[in-house]
């Protein structure tokens, strides 16, 4: 587990980061996982369903790592892919077709094939996001000869107090389909021989602090599930989304088991006992994740007295705060920040913690940076680590076109 030893250096597993890099060799920046803490927090939240039935589909967009996507399978995870890529892989790391749900405002056709095509009988649910890929889907399933099992993901009108870039439930948002071009939706999918409605689905945003907006979301989609089954029936599901905050240094006081519990007991209210799916990304790796970079110099400006830390994690490693103003907590800190930091001696390193998600999937090549090594850490030891992407590599995609 993430913590940190006598003299407040993180530790994961009991071993100090610092061992953990030596040995790893690979030197900075690097992200370093707790892979044990990854399982534990997914066992809480298959628990926290009780004898409810369910699929904890995680965002595989929030850290699509081998040893990590190995861990929430094998604890009973499925996953919510939002590209033909993502779908590949998840497939290939074992996960079987109906524990996929596939989100995404802008399928392409050969990633709607993909997904009709896997398995014998396509995957869990293609979440459709509008009427327009609705009618799409059907004539692809059409052409490869397969039934397309279709979710529409619902914009239940909800706005939450988030980033407006991370805010996806209102109803100026290009996410779901709006309440009132339901019917449309309804009627493109009943008119369409190869598809079938098994389920309804929204999802309203990411870094929810309190479950309300996320409680008050569901019970739009419930309402909406239960005129739907009047009037048709055959709901095999119903996907209430993912968005679940974390404590990031600001406090976040509700855990995702609480997400679950309240949505039970929505769905209880509401009369209602389809099988539950939600789509947490974040929540189960986000806290379990450090990025650690090494100090190159300070800067201070005696002219304006400000003081910078220098360090060779940027932007490319890390753009959360860049993009999204986010805060991360730095434990000795483009700019990530104003923290406070030993400045007498320098310290070595700098570790920025709750970067277990949308980290690494974010990183890119910007300023000619390579991609950082991942180091997955089981009981204090490294189980596997990845190299630095090459710099020869990168030179060669740059020039040889
Ligand atoms: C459709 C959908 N589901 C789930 C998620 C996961 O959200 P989070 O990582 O905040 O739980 C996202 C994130 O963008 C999403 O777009």
């Amino acid at each position: 587990m993430l913590g940190r030893d006598a003299r407040g250096t993180a530790t994961i597993g009991g071993s100090s980061v610092e061992t953990i890099l030596a040995s790893a060799g690979c030197g900075t920046p690097a992200y370093l996982y707790d892979i044990d803490g990854i399982r534990v927090a997914a066992q809480a939240l298959e628990q926290s369903f009780g004898s409810a039935p369910h699929l904890i589909a995680y965002a595989a967009k929030a850290n699509s790592a081998g040893p990590i996507l190995e861990s929430l399978f094998s604890e009973g995870c499925g996953a919510d892919v939002v590209s033909g890529s993502e779908l590949g892989l998840v497939l290939e790391a074992g996960l079987s077709p109906d524990k996929i749900v596939f989100s995404g405002v802008a399928k392409r056709d050969d990633e709607i094939d993909r997904a009709l095509g896997a398995g014998p009988s396509g995957i869990c649910a293609i979440q459709a996001e509008s009427v327009e890929e609705i009618v799409r889907v059907a004539a692809r399933a059409r052409t490869v000869g397969r039934v397309g099992r279709i979710s529409i993901r619902i914009n239940p009108g909800i706005q939450i107090d988030t980033h407006a870039h991370v805010a996806t439930g209102h109803d100026e948002a290009k996410f779901g389909v709006a309440r009132g071009d339901l019917g449309e939706a309804y009627a493109a999918v009943d008119a369409a021989r190869e598809l079938r409605l098994v389920g309804l689905s929204s999802h309203i945003g990411s870094t929810q602090t309190t479950t309300e907006p996320y409680i008050a979301a569901a019970r739009v989609l419930f309402d909406i599930v239960k005129a739907r089954e009047a009037a048709r029936g055959g709901l095999d599901f119903v996907d209430a989304g993912g968005g679940f905050g974390i404590d990031y240094g600001q406090g976040c006081k509700v855990a995702p088991g609480d997400f679950v519990r309240a949505l039970l007991a929505a769905q209880r209210a509401a009369g209602l006992s389809h099988r539950l799916i939600i789509e947490p990304g974040r929540s189960l790796v986000g806290p379990f994740g450090v990025l650690v970079a090494g100090v190159i110099q300070s800067k201070v400006s005696r002219a304006t007295d400000r003081r910078w830390l220098m360090i060779d994690a940027g932007m490319n490693d890390l753009i959360r705060p860049a993009l999204y103003q986010a805060r991360h907590l730095c434990e000795s800190s483009d700019d990530f920040g104003i923290h406070e930091l030993p400045t007498d001696p320098l310290p070595e390193h700098v570790v920025i913690r709750d970067t277990g998600a949308y980290g690494f999937t974010m990183a890119s090549h910007y300023n000619g940076r390579c991609l950082p090594p991942e180091i997955f850490v089981s009981r204090g030891r490294i189980a596997s680590l990845s190299q630095r992407g090459s710099e020869i590599a990168w030179i060669e995609s740059r020039l040889r076109m």
